[in-house]
């Protein structure tokens, strides 16, 4: 069985992007992959996070994580912190990227922007989703479209280190999905849509009750014209929310556009938000019996525990291979 490896920050409350790009493959992939799904704290914490609410968030993740339908019998699901083998690997991923190619990743051109004082670890965030990824021998892994900079960089630093060290790591794959790799903001849909916006108005949570949901698609921007059509370049809001229509109710797009000809835009959000719902209620049912049980906790001991085991061979393997501290077996 090939390996998947992938993780989801707890920065917030996981949104429909988040959702559609990420979460909705994982469920799919983790019947034919072995799967390592993380909740990556660390990384979150490369921007100033509330420590009770980050807390919070960690749990509400790996709830989520769970009534998305990701079942701890098939994929192990574990927090980033609890295996210091990311961190240590993260060290030595560091050592070996240069600036230039840090300073290049769109994402951190995004999140220092404007900033007077950028934290060192906005920079050095890839290197360590690098080590993330590489840990467990990973042949596939699945993210939305934001993240293909960051997994080109892990491609080059793997073959970097396999070619100046040893040869001990996998090259993996990328799989974005080919619907839904990007939903976009519902305020401003020329921008992704992401869960620490402040906006609350520009996402949809997957906690958020029918009728925060309702209020937020008929306030959600498209265009004057008033026809359900998609085009991505001219009509940006309304294909955003056409794709996200056409991903939960399983329709193409097209049978959705002849569905809406001649009605304005109230109908198709009305309805819309409508299937957003329904989508959502089974998930927000399971998440609140999960938050209210003991096994959240059982599942995040068992799955620190083997990847623990995973990476700390592969962290030998890669301190061998540099020659740190003394050789061991
Ligand atoms: N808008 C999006 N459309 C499709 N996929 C998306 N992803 C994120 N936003 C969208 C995918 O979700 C996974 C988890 O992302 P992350 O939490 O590791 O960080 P991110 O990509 O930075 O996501 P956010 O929501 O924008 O978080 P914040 O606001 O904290 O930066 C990834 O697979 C990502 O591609």
């Amino acid at each position: 069985m090939k390996t998947i490896f992938s993780g989801i920050q707890p920065s917030g409350t996981i949104t429909l992007g988040n959702y559609i790009g990420a979460m909705k493959q994982f469920v799919e992939l983790q019947n034919e992959y072995n799967c390592y799904f993380c909740i990556v704290d660390q990384h979150a914490i490369t921007v100033p996070q509330d420590r009770l609410q980050l807390r919070k968030n960690i749990r509400s993740l790996a709830a989520l994580y769970l009534a998305c339908g990701i079942d701890p019998e098939k994929a192990t699901l574990f927090i980033q912190s609890e295996v210091p083998a990311h961190a240590q690997a993260g060290w030595m991923m560091q050592c070996i990227s240069y600036i230039g190619e840090l300073e290049r990743m769109t994402q951190f051109k995004d999140k220092s922007a404007g900033k007077e004082a950028v934290p060192a670890a906005l920079l050095t965030y890839p290197p360590l989703m690098v080590a993330d990824i590489l840990l467990y021998s990973t042949d596939l892994v699945p993210v939305g479209e934001d993240q293909k900079q960051h997994l080109e960089l892990t491609r080059d630093l793997a073959e970097r280190f396999n070619k100046k060290y040893n040869d001990i790591f996998t090259i993996p794959d990328i799989r974005i999905p080919q619907v839904g790799a990007r939903i976009m903001s519902l305020q401003e849909p020329n921008k992704k849509m992401s869960k620490s916006d402040p906006n609350t108005k520009a996402t949809i949570t997957l906690l958020d009750d029918p009728k925060q949901i309702e209020k937020k698609i008929k306030s959600a921007v498209t265009d004057s014209e008033g026809i359900v059509k998609y085009d991505r370049e001219n009509k940006p809001g309304i294909s955003n929310l056409l794709s996200i229509y056409s991903i939960f109710s399983k329709r193409p797009i097209p049978e959705i556009e002849a569905a809406y000809e001649g009605k304005g835009y109230g109908d198709f959000k009305a309805d819309l938000a409508k299937v957003v719902v329904d989508e959502l209620a089974p998930i927000q049912q399971r998440y609140h019996e999960l938050m209210e049980s003991t096994v959240l906790d059982e599942i995040l001991d068992r799955g620190a525990e083997k990847a623990n085991k995973v990476a700390s061979k592969m962290l030998k393997k890669m301190e061998n291979a540099m020659g740190l501290g003394r050789k061991r077996k």
